[in-house]
């Protein structure tokens, strides 16, 4: 059964660019509401941690490099069908595949620094929102 959650990080490339609040404005707006929410940085440890399934993939170098380069927002966000919804929402992987009006065709440079991240199912939004916050951090 699905769950309401999914877990989000504006990824670096978005807050270095300044599009936080444009990203949260548009989530919200969107339908989701924020359950939990912090302004944070991964360590490489933790960004090797985080992405440790693709850890054979041939990106996963750079990949871990640029999520712990600079701050990051992590949320938890609430809504009904959450996970598949908020993927709609940020569009394709690749930015030049993303739909028009999605968060990575608005925000994303590129493959690499595409802006934001979504969960990809219920039980990987459950252990990534668990990978960054705390009981007592949820609302
Ligand atoms: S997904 O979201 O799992 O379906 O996409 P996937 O293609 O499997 O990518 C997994 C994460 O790796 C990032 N990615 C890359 N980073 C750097 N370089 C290249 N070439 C590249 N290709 C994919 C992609 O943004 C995914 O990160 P998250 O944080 O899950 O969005």
């Amino acid at each position: 059964m699905a769950t309401n959650r999914t877990f989000t990080m504006i990824k670096p490339d978005a807050v270095e660019n300044g599009h936080i609040g444009a990203i949260l404005e548009k989530i919200t707006a969107s339908g989701f509401r924020i359950v939990a929410l912090k302004l944070t940085q991964m360590t490489v440890a933790d960004a090797k941690e985080f992405y440790a399934v693709h850890s054979e993939r041939p990106f996963y170098g750079e990949l871990v490099e640029f999520m712990s380069r600079g701050p990051i927002v992590a949320a938890i966000l609430e809504k009904e069908n959450a996970v598949e919804d908020f993927r709609t929402l940020i569009g394709a992987t690749n930015p030049a595949d993303a739909a028009e009006g999605t968060i990575r065709k608005l925000y994303a440079t590129s493959l690499g620094e595409n802006a934001v991240h979504g969960s990809d199912s219920d039980e990987n939004a459950a252990i990534e929102g668990a990978f960054h916050f705390s009981g007592r951090e949820l609302f």
